[in-house]
């Protein structure tokens, strides 16, 4: 039989709908919301009202695109956590509503863990390269940079996180203080395709373990302008492709660095990256060139499955109800992992 899953996103700024049937993507649709861009930051109140707004329209266009109907549905899957509690709650509601209403079951997706699980979306039917397990996931996002053992579906380890900022953020924040607009990574990733990576020398951690920090790359960025500024006020302006492209470099040696040691150490060597900062263009080309010189099998996303999406909740729900996962409908979101 035929298992339908729609899968509902809404744990920050993006809200998504998408439907994969027996593990092959149907449709996957996301409104993002630009109302942020003015304030440097996701604006936690205006993110919840906005996923109020386009919950309805962005199910019923999911819903269409896949050329299903609503009865064809085995169960919702939604984001419970960890993200912004106001955005989560407004699918967390909407997932309640809707699976009473058509007495199906609600399956509940840890976000984090659906962004590894995007690795195993079928595009088409005949798509069939997932990761094979265990493998490692580098996942790093705005909130998060972690270094994931993946044994299973359902059995993951945090083997390495960031112990301050996470990796995209270290590119909004150095973004910012250049008067870059928000979200800074996709503007950093294109001034740098245009500037030397060895013009300025930043900061590094030195954190025991496979732990990442970012924030005195972060400060040290900062230092640099300042100190720079002083003596040219058109600092800025004049080296922003070199300062991109050193900062960009500085992050993927850090992030590279540390998941060369969790392979090493856990002698794995196939290797997925996921969440938003996979997108970068920088760090999709040392993993394949970490591919080549170690002998890694590497896995790299879609560019639709980078960010926040949908397609990847409704696969986790998939696995899920293979199992028969369900949640109660008394469930609440989290805002933080649960451990
Ligand atoms: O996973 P994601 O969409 O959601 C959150 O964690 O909120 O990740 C967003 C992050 C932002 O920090 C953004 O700057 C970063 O991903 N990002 C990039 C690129 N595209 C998005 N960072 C570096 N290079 C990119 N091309």
């Amino acid at each position: 039989m035929d298992i339908t899953i729609l899968g509902i996103e809404s744990s920050c700024d993006d809200t998504s709908a998408a439907v994969i049937r027996n593990g092959v993507l149907l449709s996957n649709v996301i409104a993002g919301q630009k109302i942020h861009e003015a304030y440097g930051g996701v604006v936690p109140e205006l993110a919840s009202r906005a996923h109020q707004q386009n919950i309805i329209p962005v199910v019923d266009q999911a819903i269409r695109q896949a050329g299903i109907d609503k009865a064809d549905l085995s169960a919702v899957a939604f984001t419970r956590g960890p993200g912004l509690l106001g955005s989560l709650l407004v699918g967390t509601s909407f997932a309640k509503g809707f699976s009473t209403a058509l007495n199906i079951p609600m399956v509940e997706v840890n976000h984090l863990q659906a962004h590894v699980l995007a690795h195993f979306i079928k595009q088409r039917e005949d798509d069939n390269d997932p990761p094979a397990f265990p493998f490692l996931c580098l996942l790093v996002s705005g909130g998060n940079s972690q270094i994931i053992l993946v044994r299973a579906y359902n059995a993951m380890e945090i083997v390495g996180q960031t112990i301050d900022d996470a990796a995209g953020e270290a590119f909004d924040k150095c973004a910012k203080v250049m008067g870059l607009p928000y979200p800074g990574g996709p503007s950093i990733d294109r001034l740098a395709q245009e500037g030397d990576p060895k013009s300025f020398r930043l900061n590094k951690p030195n954190i025991p373990g496979y732990d990442y920090s970012f924030s005195g790359l972060k400060t040290s960025f900062l230092y640099l302008l300042r100190d720079r500024l002083k003596e040219n006020p058109l600092f800025i302006e004049e080296h922003k492709a070199d300062l991109s492209a050193s900062l960009q470099l500085t992050i993927i040696e850090i992030l590279m660095d540390k998941l060369r040691k969790a392979a090493e150490g856990l002698k794995i060597n196939e290797v997925a990256l996921a969440g938003g900062v996979s997108a970068n263009s920088g760090l999709r080309k040392a993993l394949e060139d970490y591919a080549g010189k170690y002998n890694w099998k590497v896995h790299i996303p879609p560019f639709a499955f980078t960010t926040d999406n949908a397609a990847m909740v409704a696969m986790s729900g998939y696995f899920k109800y293979r199992d028969g996962e369900f949640c109660p409908m008394d469930a609440v979101p989290f805002a933080r992992v649960l451990v």
